[in-house]
């Protein structure tokens, strides 16, 4: 390495990881806390004064950057012997997010509802994140505007206000999650009774408005399509523990699919992947509950598929990069449709360095398995594609090294040490 790259690696904390043909898988792993879930309960304990305690809240970089933002806020952070996260609330509240911590991470515009519930305020950069294709926030202020809070765009920060927000009838033209979000913590404290119509109805929502409700909020019908959220005068601290990142489950059972074996997810849940389990039953895997997680198995190579990303209950778009991966080994061809975020596709050229066969026909990925992958110098381009590389080079012949991993440490906690204590050959590259 360069004195030029070294320098901008440990500047922008830029890391490497070298994956080596691995498996079968075999032993057990357990699952960590959704990610998407924790990120939203942080920003939702900036509705109330006081201690909270999140249990189950993994350790990523994600999560270190929402700790930051709440920290700019006025607010404490601090992970506690026991690994729980407490995080302390006082009175005062500064109601800014700045572009430097919102630009790495999309989630940081779920302050803009709790902030406008408890101060009336919030000044938010327009947030960034994953890079694939336009995700704007129109949605969430859309929905905020109609409770009685006004926005203004200024040099590319959004400037909130709410005296007194006020519940009515919400219609969200397409089910968004964080604008579902933003609702749900926004109108706890309203005054009467929001309902919101075309609701997301990920785990993640039940799991956040389960977390207000212990706060004292009165929500019901969260993880349908319609959320009516009485508005009560006060919320308090509380106590919660995070639901497991069904993502994570869908990475796991994907590098299985790939390379084989037998594993245990402990903590996994079954009544959150029903349709990711079908898909992969298709596949050949075998994928059944045992005590306290599930259990599952992949002997041969998988066979092809079709699928397409929708809002829960249909497939993640979360899961399509490792899907999409596991279906470049099967046998035959596949077509997979993505309808959620129209740019999420830049991760199949690096699958195609890795002698993948994928086109794309208008929204579809035309995938026509090929037996073994070959190793390859790829990029992981954010959270989800950077595990489908690992996943990739796990079944690929020679050696994978995936430059810019630092994007998978913002979804996995101790990735590669968990995927190795099953069967992996994976190692981070020391470029010092
Ligand atoms: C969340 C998840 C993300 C997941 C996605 C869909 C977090 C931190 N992220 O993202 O991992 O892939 O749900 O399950 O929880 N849209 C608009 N205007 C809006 C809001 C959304 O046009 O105001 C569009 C987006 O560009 C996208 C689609 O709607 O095409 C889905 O977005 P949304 O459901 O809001 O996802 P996020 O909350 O951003």
């Amino acid at each position: 390495m360069t004195r030029e790259t070294i320098l901008s690696s440990i500047i922008e904390g830029v890391s490497r990881l070298l994956v080596r043909p691995s498996g079968p898988l075999t032993g057990a792993v357990q699952i960590q806390g959704a990610k998407n879930s924790a990120l939203k309960l942080m920003a939702a304990c900036l509705l109330a004064e006081g201690r909270y305690v999140l249990r189950n809240v993994p350790r990523i970089s994600d999560v270190d950057h929402m700790c930051d933002l709440l920290e700019a806020m006025g607010l404490s952070t601090r992970w506690r012997e026991d690994g729980a996260l407490e995080i302390i609330r006082g009175h005062d509240v500064i109601p800014a997010a700045p572009y430097e911590l919102v630009e790495r991470m999309r989630a940081s515009s779920a302050v803009i509802g709790p902030l406008l519930a408890s101060v009336g305020r919030a000044s938010v950069a327009m947030p960034g994140g994953d890079n694939f294709g336009s995700r704007p926030i129109d949605m969430h202020l859309q929905g905020l505007e109609e409770i009685g809070a006004s926005f203004e765009v200024d040099r590319g920060v959004i400037r909130g206000k709410a005296s007194q927000l006020i519940g009515t009838d919400v219609v969200l033209d397409y089910p968004s999650v964080g604008a579902t979000e933003n609702l749900l913590m926004a109108a706890s404290t309203a005054k009467g009774v929001t309902v919101i119509h075309n609701a997301a109805r990920e785990p993640e929502i039940a799991d956040l408005a389960a977390f207000l409700n212990r706060m004292g909020a009165r929500i019901i019908g969260a993880g349908g399509p319609t959320i009516s959220i009485e508005g009560v005068e006060e919320l308090r601290a509380v106590e919660h523990s995070v639901i497991p990142d069904r993502i994570e489950v869908a990475t796991f059972l994907c590098a299985l699919g790939v390379v084989g074996g037998e594993i245990s997810l402990v903590g996994a849940r079954l009544d959150h992947i029903e349709l990711l389990v079908e898909k992969l039953g298709m596949m050949g895997l075998r994928v059944s509950p045992e005590r306290g997680g599930i259990w599952a198995m992949a002997k041969e190579r998988p066979k092809p598929v079709d699928i397409a990303t929708l809002p829960y209950p249909g497939l993640a778009t979360d899961y399509l990069p490792m899907i999409v991966t596991l279906l470049c080994f099967a046998d035959g061809t596949s077509y997979a449709t993505e309808n959620v975020f129209a740019g999420r596709f830049r991760y199949l050229a690096e699958l195609e360095r890795m002698g993948a066969t994928v086109r794309i026909e208008d929204h579809h990925m035309v995938i026509d398995g090929v037996p073994r992958l070959t190793g390859a110098p790829v990029k992981a381009l954010d959270i989800r594609a950077g595990a489908a590389m690992v996943i990739a080079g796990m079944g690929a012949e020679g050696e994978t090294v995936i430059a810019d991993s630092q994007h998978v440490d913002r979804g996995y906690e101790n990735f590669e040490d968990r995927l190795r204590s099953i069967g992996a050959d994976i190692t981070e590259l020391d470029d010092e």
